[in-house]
């Protein structure tokens, strides 16, 4: 049994995500982490809100409540919301919780002591209008390296360039759409990267299976226009981990916080601290997932996440990590994804474009939106969410394939052989044709799921409903229970114990449906195949089972007409 260690980045506070946000880390994570249980393996799924800096601060200022009363309230919703899609975080934390504080405060305080940590003296936008500094998002200007027009004080939405405020051009506070602005000294604690270059260019160069997409992004910035920049870590806001506090090795940081993207990551380790906590369970349990002389040298720690985030977790959280002098678990393996696109644009929260999570549960069950996100995820390149072809894959894959197969199977067991497994005669050589199809079927999957290659995961799936459907259809027992009843009677065993092969596979992307499917055949041994022909005969002659609900309903044009219509604005 191995030890899976997973991560999902963790979703800013500031409002619900979409289905974009989704796709890039939480629902791929979570396929990952329910195949991997699948097999039998040990897993810690870890996520939590990302709750500090300023878009928490912008958004509570909007919506007129307290930050902190804001952030808690924004915790349960997209809590409810995580736990509608299914997503099986073994513990949903809070990057603002005590043990995040704790952990980010003596960080920062082992870095100082090897050196890394400097303070600088540095010039930073004042607001005039706002008498305050304007850090990170509460600026906005044209990025220097795009000209995209709408960039951010940290980073460049467009071009994932990261930034520092005074880099923009024609800069504007985010809170007031001031620009009467002026530069001023104020003091902040900067992690010295750039004497840990060579390090994290040879760890980065150790880690051969990894994504271009992953390597090119952290190469780039070890290498390009001078290589890795020493960075701010602090910042003069109220909202966040106070950079002052008893015991630093420092002095005049009061007033001043970390900035997010140093405790956000932090916030993994957090977590599971917080898991243990709120389970309780010592320091142990959590220790020997994260730290390598606590029992985590063996674990395998993959950590999933849109392309925007890769610098920070190839570059900036290692160098924390590894600058502390201490031996915590590295991660191992980065998925990292492109964007989804929403029909002929981009999905946006600040313009609140494209189908958020709470939108799509309304309209329909997690299931159908797992499947079609997951077989769609944006991994060569950006993919794009069209209702149409939701609408198709959802009709031919859900419900023509793998709903259609389970009820014909079901009901027609009980329309002749009654609501029990049928005793069976000998299986023949199409039996065993479909066997062993379904033996490098399955294998193919196992394949594509252990190299996180989701596409072709849902293509193998989806080959293997395929697989039972054209059986069933050459075997056609409905013709042959006739004249040969016992044949049919096999085939017709072979096809429900097909159903709990299929809940199996099934579970990692369709949890739900695989749920029911399992409950309909009164079936609690959801054991892997790891052998097909035994796997076959799971369900013995006399099994009672019952004929379930419709899986998965089709979606006619006029819903998806209604829907399209519907989303086509712009949410406030
Ligand atoms: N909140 C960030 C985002 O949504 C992700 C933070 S991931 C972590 O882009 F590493 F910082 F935790
Ligand atoms: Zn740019």
């Amino acid at each position: 049994m191995a030890r899976h260690l997973i991560t999902s980045a963790i979703p800013y506070i500031n409002g619900i995500k979409h289905l974009g946000n989704l796709v890039g880390s939480q629902l791929p994570a979570d396929l990952f982490a329910r195949y991997q249980r699948g097999r039998g393996h040990e897993v810690l799924f870890l996520c939590a809100t990302d709750e500090h800096g300023t878009p928490a601060e912008l958004a509570a200022t909007k919506a007129g409540q307290p930050v902190a009363e804001y952030c808690a309230e924004m915790w349960q919703v997209q809590k409810d919301l995580s736990d509608g899609f299914a997503l099986s975080f073994d513990h949903f934390g809070r990057s603002s919780s005590a043990q995040n504080t704790r952990l980010t405060q003596h960080l920062a305080t082992r870095l100082h002591a090897a050196g890394l940590i400097e303070e600088v003296t540095e010039k930073q936008v004042y607001s005039i209008a706002d008498r305050r500094f304007l850090p990170d998002r509460y600026i906005e200007g044209t990025c220097p390296n795009c000209g995209y027009e709408r960039a951010r004080g940290d980073q460049c939405e467009n071009c994932t360039k990261q930034l520092d405020p005074t880099d923009l051009i024609e800069a504007r506070s985010a809170i007031s759409g001031s620009t009467d602005l002026e530069v001023r000294e104020t003091k902040h604690l900067y992690l010295r990267q750039s004497k840990m270059r060579d390090r994290l260019d040879a760890w980065i160069d150790s880690k051969t299976g990894w994504p271009i997409l992953t390597t090119s992004i952290a190469k780039k910035w070890l290498h390009d226009e001078g290589g890795l920049r020493d960075r701010g870590i602090t910042r003069d806001l109220d909202w966040g981990i106070p950079a002052q506090f008893e015991g630093a090795p420092w002095s005049g940081m009061e007033g001043k916080v970390f900035y997010v993207w140093f405790d956000a990551p932090i916030e993994y380790i957090a977590c599971g601290a917080e898991w243990a906590e709120a389970r309780g369970l010592d320091a142990a349990a959590w220790e020997r997932w994260w730290r390598e002389d606590k029992g985590a040298a063996d674990i395998t720690y993959t950590q999933f996440m849109g392309k925007d985030n890769v610098p920070f977790h190839t570059l900036s959280f290692p160098a924390t990590l590894m600058g502390s002098g201490e031996p915590w678990k590295l991660v191992d393996y980065i998925k990292s994804f492109n964007y989804l696109n929403y029909d002929g644009g981009q999905f946006s929260t600040s313009q609140g474009r494209g189908v958020f999570m709470d939108d799509a549960l309304q309209i329909l069950p997690a299931d159908y939106w797992r499947w079609w996100l997951l077989s769609h995820a944006p991994e060569g390149g950006d993919s794009e969410f069209t209702w149409e072809n939701f609408q198709m894959n959802v009709n031919k894959d859900l419900a023509d394939v793998l709903g259609n197969f389970v009820s014909r199977v079901t009901k027609f067991c009980r329309a002749k052989f009654g609501e029990t497994v049928p005793e069976a005669g000998m299986q023949g050589p199409d039996e065993a044709a479909l066997t062993e199809a379904l033996e490098n079927r399955i294998r193919a999957y196992e394949g594509h799921m252990e190299a996180m290659e989701i596409r072709k995961a849902a293509a193998a799936l989806r080959a293997i409903w395929v697989e039972g459907n054209e059986y069933l259809q050459s075997a056609a027992p409905w013709a042959s229970v006739k004249e040969d009843p016992a044949t049919a009677a096999m085939q017709i065993r072979l096809a429900l114990n097909l159903i709990r092969l299929y809940a199996v596979l099934s579970a990692p992307f369709i949890p739900d449906a695989a749920q029911r499917m399992l409950v309909a055949l009164d079936c609690r041994d959801a054991g892997w195949p790891d052998d097909v022909a035994s796997a076959l005969r799971t369900l013995p002659p006399g099994h009672a089972f019952t004929v379930p609900d419709v899986l998965f309903a089709k979606i006619n044009d006029t819903a998806r007409e209604d829907w399209q219509a519907r989303f086509s604005g712009i949410r406030d």
